[in-house]
């Protein structure tokens, strides 16, 4: 049975913009404090990673310190390390989200450590956190495939995603991170990490590559979980994930949700709207036919 209502979980100024060069610092906060109009409650605005590793979100911290935030909305950052904690929690950050791999070919490329070391690393992080009162969401990468070692094993997803519950993530974010995961494969990995971390407290993170993210989240949706993460106009991918592309658009999510009779609290107009916006500065359409089928009509 479907959930009556789910929870967005919004990426796409993360996610989306760790991809684009030529984007302003100030377009990043127009976009940001326009989602922030839709009904959507959680936003991830930033990362506080290597600048050298991803020059894109070197400006995080003007970007979280200058956005006019609106209240009841989360406004949350990635970080991969104690340095980016201390960073995000100056820059405001009321969460931050911690990221490590289901498979060890991702993790070297992506965070230059083994899956083990993340998750020792991510130790102090989470008692500082703790001190802060920053809740600590947690991302797994390549849930279904790795585009260094081939298919990840569901039971290695379910071994990683609960460590990341153990160490205290108040949820765990499964991500697709190439996309290409198709429903039975997924229901499999979902049906196997819910036999260690309460579905109530996972995340589905479905990137749209191969076109799969929709059916997938519909998959995902009537095995009971409630919290999608989405990236308005499907902007995104991943510098260390070569050819994955963006995140399945939030457009598309609400308009799945809308026909489903799940309630999410975000207009989709107003985010369809703030996706044009943010596209014409980046001179492309958004990644949404939910998106473009509104302006066509
Ligand atoms: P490293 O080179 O092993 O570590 O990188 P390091 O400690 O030697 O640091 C290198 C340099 O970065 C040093 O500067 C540090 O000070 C600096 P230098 O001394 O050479 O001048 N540094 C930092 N600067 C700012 N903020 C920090 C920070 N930490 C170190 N927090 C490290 C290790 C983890 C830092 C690096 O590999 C890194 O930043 N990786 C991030 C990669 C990334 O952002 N990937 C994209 C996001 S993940 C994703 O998209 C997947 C997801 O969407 C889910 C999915 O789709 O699957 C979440
Ligand atoms: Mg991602």
């Amino acid at each position: 049975t479907l959930p009556k209502a789910v929870r967005i979980v919004e990426v796409g100024a993360r996610d989306g913009l760790q991809n684009e060069a030529n984007i302003s610092t100030e377009t990043k906060i127009r976009f940001i404090e326009q989602l922030s109009q839709t009904g959507l409650t959680h936003i991830e605005s930033g990362a506080f990673v290597s600048p050298k590793w991803v020059p894109q979100m070197a400006d995080s911290s003007e970007v979280m310190s200058r956005i006019e935030r609106r209240s009841g909305v989360v406004y949350s950052a990635l970080i991969p390390n104690q340095r980016g904690l201390e960073l995000a929690l100056q820059a405001g950050a009321n969460q931050v989200a911690i990221f490590t791999s289901a498979s060890e070919g991702f993790s070297q490329r992506n965070i230059n450590c083994s899956i083990a070391d993340s998750l020792k690393r991510f130790e102090p992080v989470m008692a500082l956190a703790n001190t802060h009162g920053i809740p600590v969401r947690g991302y797994l990468s390549c849930v279904a495939d790795c585009p260094y070692d081939g298919p990840t094993a569901p039971e290695q997803v379910a071994r990683v995603a609960r460590e990341l519950s153990e160490l205290g993530c108040y949820e765990v974010s499964l991500g697709d991170t190439i996309g290409t995961g198709t429903p039975l494969r997924i229901a499999a990995m979902l049906n196997q990490v819910g036999n260690t971390v309460p579905l109530t407290r996972l995340a589905v993170h479905f990137h749209d590559t191969w076109g799969q993210a929709l059916a997938n989240i519909y998959q995902a949706l009537c095995m009971g979980i409630t919290t999608i993460d989405s990236s308005t106009a499907g902007l995104g991918g991943c510098p260390y994930a070569k050819g994955a592309s963006g995140n399945v658009a939030t457009e598309d999510v609400l308009y799945l949700c809308q026909g489903l009779g799940i309630d999410t609290g975000v207009n989709l107009q107003q985010v369809a709207a703030a996706g044009w916006e943010v596209c014409r500065d980046l001179g492309k359409q958004p990644a949404s036919k939910t998106s473009l089928a509104l302006m066509a009509k």
